[in-house]
């Protein structure tokens, strides 16, 4: 394994020297204020000095023009449609790669050398495992409950068996774990709710495959792995792997900005990942579509309802905080989408409805005008469908797939030679000071 520092090169720092500034005047003075410019000559105003010159802080809601850190490990071209991890295109990685490739890939800046990739399968392979103690928490969880919140509780008390990194070597060794273990954690989440027995790990299957046999075998019947459908959730999980400054990432780094453990901050990850707004988008979508077939399969209509504010009624998978075209993402998925059901011979109404929708939403003028296209969610759900995978599982596929992300992010985070915790600031808009009332003159 690299040492864990050698994946935290930062951004090529060069770009980084101010060359250029902007001038903000207040209160009929100016200021200079340094720009900074990234490796894709995206420009930035530092306004890390803003309160110390001027008295002043900033508000941005929903941070939507703010940077929180420098990062060399994704880029997104929102505009033209463009994701890269490390520097390869999406569409190149999802023709070509492994999930566990893209996760050395991401955790350590290069793809890896046979022998790197070599070592990492075979290490996680060997981890996969859960210590028979911690597997008894599951049984501890009502049956009923959804399968993120026992994952977010499943990582978080990884923490109580495992003991803080403190070195790089037990670090990596961390990083191993929860590669190996999350699959098993998923499954084991699912088989708890459905009342079935955990299904132990297999070594000589692969990622993938193994995440199947553990989600799909019972103690009485195996189960044969499809390697059509290995290798199309292969693909999910490369494609959700990384996305820089998301909702979830942004919490793991910032939950680990407090040297807060590994495994809390991937907890916290989780638990922000399964909203609705976010990773909960894909089992939304599918809950919509199901809505709409078992009404009257009327999409025009639904599509009328999601512009109607007063119905609070959204086109679930579609609208991005950053792309403001096509999320290549969804681009292959579309595409694999159509592959998959052909390949498992299932007919699907609502891949029918899907491609409707989306049909006559990119010709309405609501949707052009706020520039909505499908995302990363409109299509997987119906993969996920397809291959079996149950509606209430589908985030936690995501939680899989960004895994490697959220990791390399929070490394990053700790190497940074800017770190420090994050505390964003605000602006008050409470009662001014006043004097205490007793509670007998209260009225
Ligand atoms: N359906 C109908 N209207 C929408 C939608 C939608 N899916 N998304 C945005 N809008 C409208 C919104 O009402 C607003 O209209 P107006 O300007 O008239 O007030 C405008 O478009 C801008 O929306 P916003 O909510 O200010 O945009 P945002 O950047 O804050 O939110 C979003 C981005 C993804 C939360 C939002 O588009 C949304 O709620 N989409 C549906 C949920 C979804 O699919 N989430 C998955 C995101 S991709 C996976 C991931 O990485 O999390």
């Amino acid at each position: 394994m690299p040492e864990v520092g050698e994946s935290l090169k930062m951004a090529d720092t060069e770009g980084s020297t101010p060359q250029e500034t902007a001038v903000l005047t207040y209160a009929g003075q100016s200021y200079e204020l340094p720009v900074v410019t990234g490796s894709e000559d995206e420009k930035a105003i530092d306004i890390s000095k803003l309160r110390a010159q001027t008295g002043l802080t900033t508000i941005d809601p929903g941070f939507a023009n703010s940077g929180a850190c420098r990062s060399a490990i994704t880029y997104i071209d929102g505009e033209k449609g463009i994701l890269r991890y490390r520097g390869y295109p999406i569409e190149e990685l999802a023709r070509q790669s492994t999930f566990l490739e893209v996760a050395w890939l991401l955790l350590y800046g290069e793809l890896p050398t046979r022998g790197e990739l070599d070592t990492l399968t075979s290490e996680v392979t060997r981890h996969t495992m859960l210590h028979e103690d911690y597997r008894r928490l599951f049984g501890f969880m009502p049956k009923s409950a959804h399968p993120m919140p026992v994952c977010a509780a499943a990582v978080a008390a990884l923490a109580t068996f495992y003991r803080e990194a403190d070195t790089d070597e037990r670090t990596n060794r961390m990083i191993i774990r929860l590669l190996a273990k999350m699959p098993t954690i998923a499954a084991y989440s699912f088989k708890h709710s459905i009342g079935q027995p955990a299904i132990y790990p297999r070594n000589d299957l692969n990622y993938c495959e193994n995440f199947l046999h553990m989600m799909f075998a019972t103690p009485c019947e195996s189960y044969e792995v499809d390697p059509v459908i290995a290798k199309a959730l292969d693909l999910l999980l490369i494609l959700h792997a990384d996305h820089e400054q998301n909702c979830s990432t942004s919490t793991v780094r910032l939950v680990g900005s407090s040297l807060s453990s590994l495994f809390a901050s991937i907890a916290s990850g989780i638990s922000a990942l399964w909203g609705p707004l976010h990773g909960g988008a894909n089992q939304k979508v599918i809950e919509m579509l199901q809505r709409i077939a078992e009404q009257d399969g009327n999409a025009d209509r639904f599509l009328e309802r999601a512009k109607d504010k007063q119905n609070h009624v959204r086109l679930m998978g579609f609208g991005h905080r950053v792309y403001k075209s096509y999320d290549p993402r969804a681009m292959i998925l579309r595409e694999t989408c159509k592959e998959i059901i052909s390949r498992v011979g299932v007919s699907s109404k609502n891949l029918e409805i899907a491609m409707r929708l989306e049909e006559i939403a990119l010709s309405d003028e609501y949707f052009i005008e706020r520039k909505l296209y499908p995302n990363v969610d409109f299509y997987s759900g119906v993969i996920y469908q397809a291959i079996g995978i149950p509606v209430n599982m589908f985030t936690v596929m995501f939680t899989m797939g960004r895994l490697p992300g959220w990791i390399a992010q929070w490394l990053e985070m700790r190497k940074d030679p800017d770190f420090r915790i994050g505390r964003p600031r605000q602006v008050y808009t409470g009662a001014r000071q006043r004097a205490y009332v007793p509670l007998a003159d209260r009225g």
